[in-house]
């Protein structure tokens, strides 16, 4: 499917994308960026097409440490941050809760949940609440349904939706809007870590019978990143061709 170029009002917003080499979070950066947005992106290891527009830092979001230097240095060579979007993930492991090690369980909750309080909390230390921001998570429909043989990757994505929803409110008399999303399959290399079995099994449940595209997910993001979304905040909202019920 072709989707347009299309572009949003992000003129000076400035930006800064965890998972940023990834396929979801290299989507988002660069429609934030065609819209006017200055982006930087934080990932484990650099872009295999490096974006010319694009800064990119080397960052683990599961280090506390080094997200609270980075935050502080992207706001200085940014000139402050604006967006966030917490795109970093891993699925874990793709088997059942019997077979689960502790520091299994312990990886996936820290890349998917935890670093998401890390960049949240450093961003909030240098955003200017009384200006337009947004945090936005990347959470998953697995946050909403529970997805077998996901249990961890799960949990960790309702607490994301969870997280955006206090934040959100904690937040609501600023002008920084906390949101999450919540999408089922969308093709990236992502699906590569999970059982075959398992990535049919979800493809059978979305009723418009197609994964979704890394683009889709940016324009949704670019639309929340935007002025034109202003009266939501602490939302989850979804991207599952029809799969999400509630
Ligand atoms: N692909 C899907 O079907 C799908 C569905 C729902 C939600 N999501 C979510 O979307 C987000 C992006 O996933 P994607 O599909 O683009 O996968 P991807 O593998 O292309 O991107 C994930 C990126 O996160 C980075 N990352 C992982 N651990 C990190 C760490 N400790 N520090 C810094 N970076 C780290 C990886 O290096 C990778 O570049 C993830 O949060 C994922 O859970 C994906």
């Amino acid at each position: 499917m072709t989707l347009r170029e299309n572009s949003y009002d992000l003129a000076g917003r400035l930006a800064v994308i965890t998972g940023g080499a990834g396929q979801i979070g290299s989507a988002i950066a660069k429609i934030f960026s065609r819209s006017g947005a200055k982006v930087e992106i934080w990932d484990r290891h650099e872009p295999a097409a490096a974006e010319g527009v694009l800064r990119f830092r080397a960052v683990d979001v599961t280090d506390p440490g080094s997200v609270s230097r980075a935050m502080a240095e992207a706001a200085r060579d940014l000139g402050g941050v604006d967006l966030l979007v917490n795109a970093a993930g891993v699925t874990g492991p793709t088997k059942n809760v019997a077979d689960y090690s502790p520091a299994e369980w312990q990886l996936t909750l820290s890349v998917n949940l935890t670093s998401v309080f890390y960049c949240s909390h450093a961003a909030l230390q240098v955003m200017d609440r009384s200006r337009s921001g947004r945090i936005i998570n990347i959470a998953s429909v697995a946050g909403k349904d529970g997805n077998p043989g996901m249990a961890a990757y799960s949990a960790a994505k309702a607490g994301v939706i969870a997280f955006s929803k206090a934040l959100g409110k904690e937040l609501g008399t600023t002008q920084i809007r906390v949101h999450s999303i919540a999408p089922a399959l969308i093709e990236t290399g992502l699906l590569r870590q999970m059982d075959p079995e398992m990535v049919a099994a979800n493809f059978a449940k979305i009723p418009m019978g197609r994964a979704g595209t890394p683009k889709e997910v940016a324009e949704l993001a670019a639309w929340l990143a935007s002025d034109g979304c202003s009266f939501s905040t602490g939302a989850v909202h979804d991207l599952s061709g029809g799969r999400a019920t509630y």
